[in-house]
């Protein structure tokens, strides 16, 4: 069986929902940035990344991405929504959002490697992530180009995915088993 860092740090990648205060260093961040601009992509690089370190934007973000929820009618975005002590961001203290050109063949699947990356790399160095889909419903309000226009977001860019990071709270996390029989050999 193969076994080198690289396989070790996708092993150990998990979503971590609890992070220190702290915010992670500089030189942690433009790393992580990095590999995610060297992703693979169809697009010719045209995914733009927001890093938001800014408290009182994330609380908004938050916020504004609850009550969205809210409003959609999906029962299990609405009780999350509801619940008060859920912050859709895990009080991380950096958020990336990764937007794509909408013109491109397939934006969302660049940002999605890129937002793979991210996360790899972060895990490489120790620091806690998280993909987040909610914080994107912030963007499905009314607030809408307010924020396009706050986060900087390029014309004909749309955010389709963002992540969390920052310092792990929790050491101890549990991993699920893999599941059986998910590939197929023809050969
Ligand atoms: C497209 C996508 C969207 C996700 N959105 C959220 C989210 O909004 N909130 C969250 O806590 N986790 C989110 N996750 C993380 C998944 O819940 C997590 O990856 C999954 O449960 C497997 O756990 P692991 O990452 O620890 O292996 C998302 C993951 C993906 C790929």
């Amino acid at each position: 069986m193969v076994i080198n860092e690289t396989l070790k740090t996708l092993k150990q990648r998990r979503s971590i929902r609890s992070y220190k205060d702290e915010q992670i260093k500089e030189e942690e961040l433009q790393a992580i940035l990095e590999a995610g601009l060297y992703a693979p992509n169809a697009g010719d690089q045209a995914w733009h990344f927001t890093v938001v370190q800014n408290k009182e934007l994330l609380n908004r973000l938050n916020l504004t991405a609850k009550q969205s929820a809210n409003q959609l009618g999906i029962e299990q975005l609405k009780e999350l929504a509801n619940d008060e002590k859920f912050n859709c961001l895990y009080d991380a203290p950096t958020l990336i959002i990764i937007s794509g050109n909408e013109q491109t063949v397939s934006p969302e699947v660049d940002c999605a490697a890129a937002t793979q990356n991210l996360l790899l790399a972060a895990e490489s160095m120790g620091l806690g992530s998280c993909w987040i889909f909610f914080v994107l419903l912030a963007f499905y309000s009314s607030e809408r180009s307010n924020l396009l226009n706050e986060l900087k977001i390029p014309q004909g860019y749309k955010p389709y995915t963002a992540a969390v990071l920052g310092y792990k709270k929790n050491a101890v996390i549990n991993v699920p088993d893999r599941k059986p029989n998910l590939i197929t050999y023809i050969r």
